[in-house]
């Protein structure tokens, strides 16, 4: 298959090599419109074909197009993408209003292409690890769980800038809200579950940066932190936090969740994991170490050059909880990231293509997991009011891409 990558940002610097070395895939195609940045990222991988943008791109005879463009960017294009008959892989957030993400849904059913949101919390060890238990029914009926993604906005000026220009503060801006399913589908892709109304608080910005300001971003929008109480239709309840201004800086990860079951729970600080349990004769157990992610050079024997010298999130090793068996031979000398996310992603995607199966980050899950966050974000602006989240539903039962064996 051949894979158009749209956007030679930061962020498909790390999966472009991926994609490339997947063994199912083919050639790579890449595209800005930024034509120094497509001609860099061609030369450091060894690619021959880059056209001048998306528009150029969806003329090409590429089975798919995976988008790394700015956030505001990505729902009109998978719309337009599918239109077009190409396959899409978006990264987060699927879109920024319940109509874009409406119309991916609907799109995706009419064109039966496939669409994948490249949601990293998905793959995250402790997401796979809750998954595991609670799916097993270790942990009984699900009662409560809180997931939150801190990052505070100093850490994230040099990446609005790079794109962004004079006006990048325009979409920094972006309501905290509207980034949620690296919190939401942690928790509701254990769960299967999904958000049925919220009450959401704001933290009114004042900081001297003037980012989160009336008529200072697209949005309109006062608040850097967000704080989300949620109803599920599993009858649990689930609190979400997204905050931009937060005197943090994560030792480990970012995004993290607690999670609790009516037979045991999973607790977790940025630095170390419990699983505890409601018997009394179970001792607690810690899981740390199952969720520590490992080096290259831990697991396989090898340091890939860049994750030698990079930051984390970009350039992360694998836990144990990652079933790295699956994965193409090829990445084991190859850098991973976001908590070892990075691989499975883009196996996921590629095998889905290949053998029609669906893969989990699928457009009707991922609806689930970004919708909740833009009607949070209502209730904040009308003081914490409880409004009724809209749901897509299923996959439709005629969508080519079925559930694996
Ligand atoms: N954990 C995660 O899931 C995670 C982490 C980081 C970034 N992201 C997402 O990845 C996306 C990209 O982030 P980034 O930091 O790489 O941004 P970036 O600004 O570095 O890259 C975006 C690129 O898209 C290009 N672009 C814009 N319009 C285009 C068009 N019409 N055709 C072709 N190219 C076009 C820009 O020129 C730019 O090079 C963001 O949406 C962000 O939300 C997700």
């Amino acid at each position: 298959m051949k894979i158009g990558i749209c956007g030679c940002g930061a962020f498909s610097a790390c999966f472009v090599t991926l994609f490339r070395a997947h063994p199912l895939v083919d050639e790579v195609v890449l595209a800005d419109i930024e034509a120094e940045r497509t001609a860099q990222m061609a030369d450091a991988n060894d690619i021959k074909r880059r056209v001048d943008g998306f528009d150029e791109l969806l003329k090409t005879d590429v089975d798919a197009i995976a988008i790394f463009t700015q956030r505001q960017l990505h729902g009109p294009m998978a719309v337009a993408a599918m239109r077009a008959g190409k396959h899409v892989y978006s990264a987060v957030p699927m879109g920024i209003s319940i109509q874009e993400i409406e119309a991916i849904v609907k799109t995706a059913a009419e064109t039966k292409k496939l669409y994948m949101m490249g949601e990293t919390s998905y793959y995250y060890p402790c997401t796979i690890f809750c998954r595991g238990k609670f799916q097993s029914g270790e942990m009984g009926k699900f009662v409560y769980a809180e997931a939150q993604y801190h990052h505070d906005m100093q850490h994230m000026y040099k990446s609005f800038q790079r794109s962004g220009g004079d006006d990048w503060r325009k979409l920094a801006g972006l309501p905290p809200m509207y980034y949620p399913t690296h919190s939401t589908s942690m928790i509701l892709s254990c769960t299967g579950a999904h958000a049925t109304e919220v009450s959401c608080m704001g933290y009114s910005d004042s900081h001297e940066d003037g980012i989160f300001r009336a008529g200072a971003n697209y949005w309109d929008n006062v608040f850097s932190n967000e704080s989300a109480l949620m109803r599920t239709s599993d009858g649990g309840v689930i609190r979400v936090n997204e905050m931009r201004r937060i005197g943090w800086r994560s030792p480990v990860d970012s995004v993290y969740m607690n999670f609790y079951g009516e037979l045991s729970s999973y607790e977790q600080t940025a630095l170390n994991q419990c699983y505890a349990h409601r018997d009394l004769d179970k001792p607690a157990e810690d899981v740390s170490d199952l969720m520590k992610l490992s080096t290259s050079l831990e697991r396989h024997g090898y340091v890939a050059e860049l994750e030698k010298n990079s930051s984390h999130d970009f350039y992360s090793g694998v836990a144990k909880v990652h079933d790295t068996a699956r994965l193409p031979e090829v990445y084991r000398k190859l850098a991973n990231g976001h908590s070892g996310s990075h691989q499975f992603l883009v196996d996921d995607f590629v095998t889905a293509l290949h053998n029609s199966t669906l893969p989990p980050c699928h457009a009707w899950s991922s609806a689930r997991w970004n919708i909740p966050g833009l009607v949070a974000h209502e209730s904040a602006k009308q003081g914490g009011v409880k409004l009724t989240i809209p749901d897509l539903g299923d996959v439709p039962a005629d969508y080519p891409f079925k559930n694996a064996d």
